[in-house]
């Protein structure tokens, strides 16, 4: 359906991602247009094509689950899809929901101002054109502000710099150069053995180390697939009773502490086989609240890193010693550790000798300099909040987001922002964000925020807000959550540590997506409770 008066919209969404997607599919008999920064659709899937991006939960978890014939006809060729696959997977569901005729690629959202005379938002392009609505779903992506830290002297650098969530569509040639990668999260444990087999040689720069396991990803067994097929909906309904949204499996009956040397290194054995990170944090009771136990966890996966890599010095550097494994994203990775006994690789320790800046040549560190052609990236995100802060957004009495938000996020139920009405936003701050698979987790809320859009439609009002006080209320249960477990000693961008000067606490609801889903369909069951909603 084409839009009927582009100027003049029910809804605008920002983001054509997964979340952006679905919520224009389920948004799709109001007048509605979708604005999309990127050329195509797929958000994180569309930009992310660096070499060896895929996900690290199975596809037959992360798909959509809104279409039930698309569930039984899609067939993931493997275990942990890659990007592209993904991508295609996106492109089909917007061919199938004819949703391309709303979307306007290429078109980033620079700023919002919400117009107190007529309860509508003025939503301005960066290609100029305003276009009022009286809502806006912000599906802008918790991970897709890319960060690259402010080094002196980039436009020093002779060589080529790309950042893994901008690679380029036609790929980079790196045959016989010299590349140097910082950082060793996900992305970076997923891109550096996929560089490996290119370059000349390779310069892993790690600052912190990454807790890691196998991800045994495969070509789909038709067998699981069928049994998989023959139960989606059953399955779809568990896992939204998992606390991360995902494999449906068994809950530990233990702490560790009540097994065993041998129960317990089986038990270990058995997580480190399971394909899923979320096995690992939960091998026993207590991984993610009792230091000792999380310890044992983080010891085994040591000894598994030491296993594999032959150099001892190297090895040891490769061991996280200084944070409880599972406080930031447990990381899955294809051959990263056996990469280093390459002998075109090199880990170099920027945590003792940091990097401080770009030459002509490459980058110097404060007691080294490394001469390379290339440079990756694989630095990260401004994380939750950036890419809502990089648009100009101003509410009411022209109150500035970015003011409001200076100290930290501020939210009711991860999804408005007192000052703030009619914007509602999919995978906001202080929601289950990476501690949740994020398809499910992010349809989940989109059918959240149209059940709210549709009873203000039922209704007959204008204008939705929150309050101060409610934000302070949901600030207190995120806290609350956030204080039984092992997350708080760690800096990452979880808690927005990953960005020099970025302010404000722990960004992501650790509850479990079932409490967090408890949690909202009560507030809007318990007559709106923390909202305000008015004619
Ligand atoms: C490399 C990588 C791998 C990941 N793997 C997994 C995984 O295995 N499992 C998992 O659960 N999650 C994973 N994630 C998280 C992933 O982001 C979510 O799973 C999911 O794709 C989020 O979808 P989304 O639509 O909410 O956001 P996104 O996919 O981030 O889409 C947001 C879109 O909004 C657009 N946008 C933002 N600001 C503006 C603006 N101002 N104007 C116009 N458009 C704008 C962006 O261009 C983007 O296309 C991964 C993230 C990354 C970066
Ligand atoms: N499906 C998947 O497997 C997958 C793949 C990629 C991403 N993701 C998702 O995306 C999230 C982000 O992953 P990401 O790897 O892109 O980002 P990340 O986890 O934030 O990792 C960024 C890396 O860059 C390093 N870094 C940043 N600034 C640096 C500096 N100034 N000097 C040296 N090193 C620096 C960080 O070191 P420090 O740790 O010391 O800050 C870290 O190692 C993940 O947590 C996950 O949720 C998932």
């Amino acid at each position: 359906m084409q839009i009927a008066d582009v100027k003049n919209v029910d809804i605008v969404i920002i983001g054509a991602g997964f979340s952006g997607l679905y919520a224009l599919h389920r948004l799709r008999d109001y007048n509605v247009v979708c604005f999309e920064a990127g050329e195509g659709v797929g958000g994180t899937w569309y930009w992310n094509r660096y070499p060896g991006a895929r996900v690290d939960i199975q596809s037959v978890e992360y798909s959509y689950s809104f279409d039930k014939e698309l569930e039984q006809e899609w067939s993931w060729p493997e275990y942990f899809s890659g990007q592209a696959e993904l991508e295609r997977y996106a492109n089909h569901v917007a061919d199938r929901h004819k949703l391309r005729d709303r979307i306007r690629l290429s078109t980033r959202v620079v700023s919002m101002r919400f117009d107190e005379g007529i309860n509508r938002w003025q939503v301005q392009t960066e290609k100029g054109d305003t276009v009022k609505s009286k809502y806006v779903v912000a599906a802008t992506g918790a991970l897709s502000a890319p960060n690259s830290p402010p080094w002196p002297d980039r436009e020093l650098f002779e060589g080529e710099i790309y950042h893994t969530a901008e690679w380029p569509r036609d790929g980079v040639d790196l045959s016989g150069k010299r590349v140097g990668q910082i950082g060793t999260g996900s992305t970076g444990l997923q891109v550096a053995p996929m560089l490996a087999e290119q370059v000349e040689h390779l310069y892993v720069f790690q600052r912190t180390p990454a807790f890691a396991m196998p991800s045994g990803n495969r070509p789909m067994d038709p067998a699981y697939e069928r049994a998989w097929k023959a139960n989606y909906q059953a399955r779809r309904r568990q896992m939204l009773e998992t606390y991360g949204v995902s494999m449906v499996m068994e809950l530990p009956q233990f702490c560790a502490h009540e097994c065993t040397h041998e129960e317990q290194m089986a038990i270990l054995e058995e997580a480190w086989n399971s394909q899923s990170a979320f096995k690992m944090m939960i091998a026993f009771k207590d991984v993610m609240t009792d230091k000792a136990a999380n310890e044992l966890v983080s010891e085994f996966v040591r000894q598994k890193i030491r296993g594999i890599v032959n150099n001892p010095a190297t090895a040891e550097l490769l061991c996280p010693k200084t944070y409880p494994l599972g406080s930031k994203r447990l990381c899955i990775e294809n051959g990263y550790f056996e990469m280093f006994n390459r002998k075109n690789v090199t880990l170099v320790d920027v945590r003792s000798d940091a990097i401080v800046g770009y030459t002509r040549t490459g980058l110097r560190t404060t007691g080294a300099h490394y001469d390379l052609d290339v440079i990756v990236n694989a630095t990260g995100f401004d994380a939750i909040t950036g890419a809502m802060s990089r648009i100009e957004i101003l509410g009411l009495a022209g109150l500035s987001l970015a003011k409001k938000w200076a100290d930290g996020p501020t939210v009711w139920l991860g999804t408005m922002i007192a000052g703030f009405p009619n914007l509602l936003m999919i995978h906001g701050p202080m929601t289950p964000g990476a501690q949740a698979q994020m398809l499910t987790s992010g349809e989940w809320q989109v059918d959240f925020v149209a059940r709210i859009i549709d009873e203000m439609e039922r209704d007959g009002l204008c204008r939705i807000d929150t309050t101060i006080e409610a934000e302070r209320l949901w600030a207190e249960e995120v806290e609350m959550c956030a204080q039984h477990t092992l997350h708080r000693f760690t800096d990452s961008w979880y808690n927005g540590k990953n960005i020099e000067g970025k302010k404000g606490g722990f960004m992501i609801y650790i509850g479990g997506f079932p409490r967090f889903a408890q949690l909202c369909q009560a507030a809007v069951n318990d007559g709106y409770k923390g909202f305000i909603r008015s004619a």
